[in-house]
This record gives structure tokens, C-alpha cells and sequence, in this order.
């Protein structure tokens, strides 16, 4: 028995990178449009009319003048900070010895991890992420935790252990050999089985030694198709330590790159204060940049080039980087990518905006071919936005003269309440009202 579906309302998706072309080229904008499902995948996007008559006795979900739109792709998060957004005023450093770490030592225990990985991943249904790239903690447990909810669930995420041996409390400090062990262990058990991926993970050079460093390059030579992710040049003082504690590198990219550890699958999020030669090499390889605007505000880090960055053809991704972002939200994620690039004088179009939120970031995963588009063939993770779900909005978009400008108060104004509904691997699995 075939369990179609077929999801009516305004449709919006993407020929083409709104940054090598127009806004309007690049997307395609039906304001009365249709999606079939089946089984997880979409079998055809088009118009409403044709679609009804095509699959006339198909269950059909009629979202009136809503938005349907590919899932948002959250490029760089950590899940077990979940309950520590929005800590009061540190720098980096300072916020992750007094807020971070405290709570990190907390998922030793299966349970506190069962417990943030089930409400992380709820709170984020409700904000129409459909998939993201998770930081773990050191412990194996917080992997097993987070891989298992989202299997249950149907979800297509990444996650991979936090590795750490030096410059973080004991109780979180691993090995270069542990390190190695439990994410060879880990990959074997979680990556490729159903919509599990796994990403290597040491944290940032400065908590690793170069011993551990060479260990997860070697592992990842071992499993190339695994993602790798890390941080980069996040803040100034942070990039001062890390040449302080490898003297011999040329840079800070260097210090991955020595050990293996640069390549077209590596995730390397904020990259913000780059030197010429990281930007040279983080293009020759096609490595992802992961930008996280909201935490760069809330944590005083500076300002991502997403002009320059883009012009020179690197691959961005968008992230919330909960929770040194200040928001799950990734319309709250897009309104802080304009302004930060607002303050770079280079204003970013509403199509580009959603773009970085779903193809931009399925592209720096290496997934474009499977999320992040409305698109025969894509998985079938699919949302629904309210374009006036308060009446702030409601009062700015009626008065809009174009689709772009009815949208871009949502992204500028929205939150999880201009989510209607969340389709993950062909289920609807809203929750809020
Ligand atoms: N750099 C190393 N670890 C972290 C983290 O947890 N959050 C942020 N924002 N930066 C980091
Ligand atoms: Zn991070």
C-alpha cells in the first residue's frame, strides 16, 4: 500500500546558489504549490491544481498560505549545552571553564544525556530543524544517547565524541588513545546506519595535544567518508594561545592541517579572524565554514566576512552553535546573519538567508543531494512557515509588495511560532499548537 501525502500551500525552493545568481533566478517561488511524499521522500514538487487532479485520492494537508520549505540544516551545535544558553557575559574561555564544562560533566550519566538529547531535539522540532551537526561530550554515553533519539525519530543528524586531553577539567580529559578508541568504537556502532552519520571531533587545538591531534588525523585517513569537525579562529585571545601552544605552526589551520586533520569533509566552525593562507587552503580543499552569528554576537568574538568569503567561492554553512548562540532558532540565526553582515556592509537577500539555512549548510555536509531542498529525490524533511504568526509581523507583511518582502519580517521577527509544522522523514512530528 502506497502511503502518499500531499502537502498544499505557497512552495519555495532552489534551482540554483543565490549567491552566483539573483535572488530571483536562483529560487523558485509557487504561491500556490504542492509537494507529494511517500515513504520518506519527495516524489514531485509542483502546482497545486495540477498535483490534486494528477493524485486526486492521495491524503492531502492544505497549509492555506503557508510556506513550505526544506527543514533547516544547523551546521554547528553542541546538544549537552542545551541547558546553559544564554549564560550571562564571558569571553570564550571564561564561559566555557564556568558554564561549559560544569555542565558537560553532567552526561557522564546516561540518563542527564538521554534526558537533554530527547528535549534538545523537541525544542528544535518545534524551531523546523530537521537536521544538524552535533558536538557530544567526552563521554561515549552522550553519543550513544543522542544517536539513539534521533534514530527513533527518523532523523538524519551528525555527532561525533568530543575529544579533549589538556586544558579542560580532569573528569573531562581523555587520551590520545581513548580518543582514538571510543570514536573508531562509536563510528562502528552509529555511522551510516539508518540516517546516522559520524563526525570526528576534537574540540579545538588548544585542548588537544598534538598527540591526540595525529591520532583522530589517522583515524579519519581510516574513515574518510566521516565528517570531521572542530572550532577556528573564534577570537582573538583564543588564536593567541593556540600559536603560544604550537609555536611551529604557521597558523591555526596549520595545526590541523600538520596532523591530517584539513579536508574537504572537515567542518571548521565561526572562522572568522582568518589569515590569507587559511582562507587559500580552506578553498584549494573545499573545506566547510561554519558561520554561527548569534553566538560571535553574544560572545564577543567579531564579525564573519560573508562577503568576502563568499565571493572567493568558499563553502558556508549556518549555524545556531547552541548554546554559545544565544537561540535554537535558525530564523533568530538568520536575522543575526544579516546584521553581522549589515555591519560588513554587505546586506544579505532573503533568498540568500534561507539558502545558508538549508542548501548552504547541506552543502558543507556533503548532503545537498539528499536535504536541505524541496526537490524530487530529497528526504522528505519539510516545514511549514507562518508568514504573520504575531501580530508584529502580521501588520508589516500585509503590506508587502513582493513574496521576498513578505518573508523577511519572519526572518527578521520570527521564532519557533512561525512554525507551523515539521516534517521529518516523511512524518509530521509537530508538537506545539
Ligand atoms: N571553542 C571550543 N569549544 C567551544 C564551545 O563549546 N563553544 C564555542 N562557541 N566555542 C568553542
Ligand atoms: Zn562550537
Amino acid at each position: 500500500m502506497r502511503d502518499q501525502t500531499l502537502l498544499l500551500g505557497q512552495t519555495l525552493s532552489f534551482a540554483q546558489n543565490p549567491f552566483e545568481t539573483s535572488p530571483d533566478q536562483a529560487a523558485v517561488h509557487n504561491a500556490r504549490g504542492a509537494v507529494l511524499i511517500e515513504n520518506g521522500v519527495i516524489l514531485a514538487v509542483g502546482n497545486a491544481d495540477e498535483m490534486r487532479a494528477a493524485h486526486p485520492l492521495v491524503r492531502q494537508v492544505d497549509y492555506a498560505d503557508g510556506l513550505i520549505l526544506a527543514g533547516f540544516v544547523d551546521a554547528h551545535v553542541h546538544y549537552p549545552q542545551t541547558a546553559i544558553i544564554a549564560s550571562w557575559g564571558k569571553r570564550l574561555i571564561d564561559w566555557l571553564n564556568s558554564y561549559t564544562f560544569p555542565e558537560e560533566m553532567r552526561f557522564g550519566e546516561r540518563a542527564y544525556a538521554d534526558e537533554i538529547s530527547a528535549r534538545y531535539l523537541n525544542l528544535t522540532a518545534n524551531h523546523g530543524v530537521t537536521t544538524m551537526v552535533s558536538y557530544c561530550t567526552i563521554h561515549p554515553e552522550s553519543v550513544d544517547a543522542f544517536f539513539g533519539h534521533a534514530q527513533k525519530r527518523g532523523q538524519r543528524v551528525v555527532a561525533g565524541k568530543t575529544c579533549m586531553d589538556r586544558n579542560a577539567p580532569e573528569r573531562l580529559r581523555d587520551t590520545p588513545q581513548s580518543a582514538y578508541d571510543d570514536s573508531k568504537a562509536l563510528i562502528n556502532t552509529w555511522h551510516g546506519v539508518d540516517r546516522l552519520n559520524y563526525a570526528i571531533t576534537p574540540r579545538f587545538s588548544p585542548t588537544s595535544t598534538p598527540e591526540q591531534l595525529d591520532a583522530l588525523g589517522q583515524l579519519w585517513r581510516e574513515h574518510p567518508d566521516c565528517l570531521m569537525q572542530t572550532h577556528l579562529s573564534e577570537q582573538t585571545d583564543e588564536i593567541e594561545w593556540v600559536h603560544d601552544l604550537f609555536p611551529n605552526a604557521r597558523d591555526y589551520l596549520d595545526t590541523y592541517e600538520q596532523f591530517g586533520l584539513l579536508g574537504e569533509k572537515g567542518l571548521y566552525g565561526h572562522a572568522i579572524h582568518l589569515e590569507p593562507r587559511e582562507k587559500d587552503r580552506l578553498r584549494e580543499v573545499g573545506a566547510g565554514l561554519i558561520h554561527c552569528p548569534t553566538s560571535n554576537t553574544f560572545i564577543g568574538s567579531g564579525l564573519f566576512d560573508m562577503g568576502g568569503l563568499m565571493a572567493e567561492g568558499q563553502r558556508v554553512g549556518l549555524a545556531s552553535d547552541t548554546g554559545g548562540g544565544s537561540s535554537f532558532s535558525m530564523l533568530r540565526t538568520m536575522a543575526a546573519a544579516y546584521e553581522v553582515a549589515q555591519l560588513r556592509h554587505t546586506p544579505l537577500h532573503a533568498a540568500q538567508l534561507i539558502w545558508l539555512a538549508t542548501q548552504g549548510s547541506a552543502r558543507a555536509l556533503h548532503m545537498e543531494d539528499k536535504i536541505g531542498n524541496l526537490a524530487p529525490g530529497m528526504e522528505a524533511d519539510v516545514i511549514v512557515l507562518d508568514l504573520a504568526s504575531t501580530p508584529d509581523i502580521a501588520q508589516r507583511s500585509v503590506r508587502a509588495d513582493s513574496f521576498w518582502e513578505a518573508l523577511f519580517p519572519t526572518i527578521m521577527m520570527g521564532d519557533d511560532r512561525a512554525v507551523r509544522a515539521t516534517w521529518i522523514n516523511g512524518v509530521d512530528v509537530t508538537t506545539s499548537p
